[in-house]
């Protein structure tokens, strides 16, 4: 039988969602350089975790990512990066604007309509798309975040968590590829993060490619591919979370960051001689299982 090679395609040999070249930016009023020679991918579907302490340049590199440097705010960018196979300096700010959907830290700032319909009709409108196109998509997108019965909603009586994710379903109106999210929890009480780690779980797995800034080491460690670090404008680091927490040394010594507490308490045992590196893990239920058989007896 004929070898049918083109369904084992790796994923290497596929031109990334995102690919980041060399990036380098300054801002026209800054005098130092705010991103420093930054290179990576990121491939269709996937997650990646963005963490670095305040003013490393986690928004900054969010801005170039969705066009909005250098269309909207000036300065010195050089480098490259490729959106869906567009260079962002190359292509209209409007047409990122629509395959890349953005969400912010404050969820106030980003809420324009009275109602939730209203809220989500705003961006198309202005676009000028049909109002019959926009009336039908907003069913399924608010569906897509858990929001199906807050259509009518005032949007003054929704909660932080829902407010954020009204801002996931004001994105998604645009049917983007990309999209990223800049510390979208950081001032939601626990039960909204919650809620908005459940609907990005949920956007991942219906293969939308993500960009994450977060401080929430757990959930990112959970739900990412690769988590980035950037430090003062460079990017200190590039992998997978179970690698990451493996070795957590870079984390603990950065004062900024955080280790997730099931990989910092398996790093203890490590520490002590009770457990072997290889068996680290920041995933709690691989934990639980390699700690129940250590405690059994059966594992080291
Ligand atoms: N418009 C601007 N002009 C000049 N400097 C800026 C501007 N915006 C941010 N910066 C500076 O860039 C650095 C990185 O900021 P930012 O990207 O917001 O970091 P982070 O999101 O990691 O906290 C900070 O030192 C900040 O003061
Ligand atoms: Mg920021």
């Amino acid at each position: 039988m004929k070898k049918r090679t083109w369904e084992v395609r790796r994923m290497d040999d596929v031109e990334p969602v995102i690919k980041v070249r060399g990036l380098s930016f300054r801002y026209r009023m800054g005098d130092t350089d705010i991103l420093r020679d930054i290179s990576f991918d990121v491939h269709k579907g996937q997650l990646v975790g963005i963490v670095g302490a305040s003013g490393a340049g986690k928004s900054t590199l969010c801005l170039c990512l969705k066009g909005l440097i250098p269309h909207a705010v000036g300065g010195k960018l050089t480098g490259d990066i490729w959106m869906l196979g567009k260079h962002t300096r190359e292509v209209p700010a409007e047409v990122l604007a629509q395959e890349v959907g953005m969400v912010f830290q404050d969820p106030e700032s980003q809420i324009v309509g009275m109602n939730v319909m209203e809220d989500l009709a705003f961006g198309p409108e202005n676009l000028e798309h049909a109002p019959e196109d926009i009336i039908r998509r907003i069913g399924p997108v608010l569906s897509r975040v858990n929001l199906q019965d807050f259509m009518h909603r005032e949007t003054y009586k929704l909660s932080g968590g829902q407010k954020q994710r009204l801002a996931i379903a004001s994105a998604l109106m645009m049917e983007p590829k990309v999209l990223i999210l800049d510390e979208p929890t950081s001032e939601l009480d626990p039960i909204g993060k919650e809620e908005v780690y459940r609907t990005i779980a949920d956007l991942k797995r219906g293969g939308v490619t993500i960009v994450l800034v977060d401080h929430a080491v757990e959930e990112l460690a959970e739900i990412a591919d690769r988590i980035l670090v950037l430090e003062d404008g460079q990017l200190l680091a590039d992998d997978t979370p179970a690698n990451h927490f493996r070795h957590p040394e870079i984390f603990l010594e950065k004062g900024w960051l955080r280790v997730p507490q099931v990989a910092e308490a398996m790093h203890g045992l490590k520490q002590a001689g009770l457990l072997r590196e290889d068996a680290i893990t920041p995933y709690e239920q691989e934990a639980a299982g390699t700690l129940g058989a250590w405690l059994r007896g059966d594992g080291e």
